[in-house]
């Protein structure tokens, strides 16, 4: 079985963090989320999978040799964000015949795959559609389900009859391409898989369900980031709490675990953590940092007023003012910054 892992996309909801880092680079745990998803199919026994990237394709290719995967990668180039269907479809040359499992670049799940590829087998089915409960459908492809087989499926219902979501993570046979064929475009202009899988069920594809337990997200938005950074160091915090590189510097300062700090950084007279992961380079003094994502080089210092539930990019810094600014903040923030002071 192949791997297909779909990174193209705009990544709009993640701005400002995606002007500079592809989102699904973006650091959970001070690991790409992506890295995340291609451990997840290399357990489940995929060792050649094919990633869908957009025009930032030059990023994706330092992941490859950054974190070692024993996997072989391909990159396959989808000029322009279409739909994950359409995603699927540019992959063709590279999937051939094969049966594939295809899973968003952009999902973190902890589940083990494997009991659903055996099942996918076991039933001989033309696509299997893992399935969770949400609370709220409207925002998902949804799937009515008949005697425990897939009879319908919508996309984003206004009033939907079922709260079982299909998640980012689908295996296929190669009966899917022709159901994409004949897929037409959304309301929003995208070739939609849950329309293809629509397409299948309808020209006599066995669609099967399979019933996802485990803890999954969608790493869409920054509050969600900063939940799957929790969620990941709370796991991770079973064997480490806290995961400190061998060149990072602590001095004088309260670190308190989960925590993740990466290769050279320096932390003075500040107390950091819990559920926060640093990212390299960064120096932080007299601050303290908790629940939060700082990606690398991150300068803080001398702040006052503890930091929480933040992401704060490459390269940024958060400074006590060393000239008098006359009782002012300065700032200087860029296109879609954020910025919330306590009352
Ligand atoms: P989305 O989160 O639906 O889209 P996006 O990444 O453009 O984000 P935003 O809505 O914030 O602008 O995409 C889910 C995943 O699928 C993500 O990893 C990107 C990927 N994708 C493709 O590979 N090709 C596509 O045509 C689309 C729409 C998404």
């Amino acid at each position: 079985m192949k791997g297909l892992i779909l990174c193209g996309g705009y990544g709009t909801r993640l701005q400002p963090f995606t002007f500079a880092t592809a989102k699904q680079l973006l650091p959970v745990a001070n690991k790409p989320v992506l890295s995340y998803v291609i451990r997840a199919l290399q357990k489940a026994g995929v060792n050649n999978i094919g990633i869908i990237v957009g025009d930032r394709h030059d990023e994706f290719k330092q992941i490859s040799y950054k974190e070692n995967f024993e996997t072989k990668i391909t990159f396959i180039i989808q000029r322009f964000p279409l739909g994950l269907a359409h995603a699927v479809e540019t992959a063709r040359s590279f999937i051939k015949n094969n049966d594939f499992i295809v899973a968003l670049g952009d999902n973190i799940f902890t589940q083990k795959l494997r009991p659903a590829v055996e099942l996918f087998y076991r039933h001989r089915a033309d696509a299997l559609i893992f399935l969770a409960p949400v609370k709220e459908p409207q925002r998902y492809g949804i799937a009515y389900l008949e005697d425990g087989v897939v009879k319908h499926l919508e996309e984003k219902p206004p009033f939907p009859r079922s709260n079982l979501a299909i998640m980012g993570l689908y295996i296929f046979k190669e009966t899917i391409f022709p159901a994409i064929a004949k897929t037409r475009p959304s309301r929003r202009g995208e070739l939609e898989i849950t329309d293809a899988l629509q397409e299948l069920i309808k020209m006599g594809g066995k669609v099967i369900p399979y019933h996802y337990e485990g803890w999954w997200l969608d790493v869409g938005r920054p509050e969600d980031l900063l939940l799957a950074n929790h969620k990941i160091l709370e796991l991770q915090s079973k064997s480490c709490f806290f995961k400190i590189a061998p060149s990072a510097h602590i001095l004088n300062s309260i670190l308190r675990g989960p925590i993740t700090i990466g290769d050279r950084c320096l932390i003075t007279n500040a107390v950091v953590g819990p559920y926060t992961s640093v990212g390299e380079g960064t120096k932080i003094k007299n601050a303290c940092i908790e629940e939060s994502v700082l990606l690398k080089n991150v300068r803080i210092k001398g702040i006052k007023r503890p930091i929480k539930n933040s992401i704060i990019g490459t390269d940024t810094m958060l400074l006590l003012s060393k000239r008098d600014n006359e009782g002012c903040c300065k700032f200087l923030l860029g296109n879609k910054s954020r910025v919330e002071l306590d009352r």
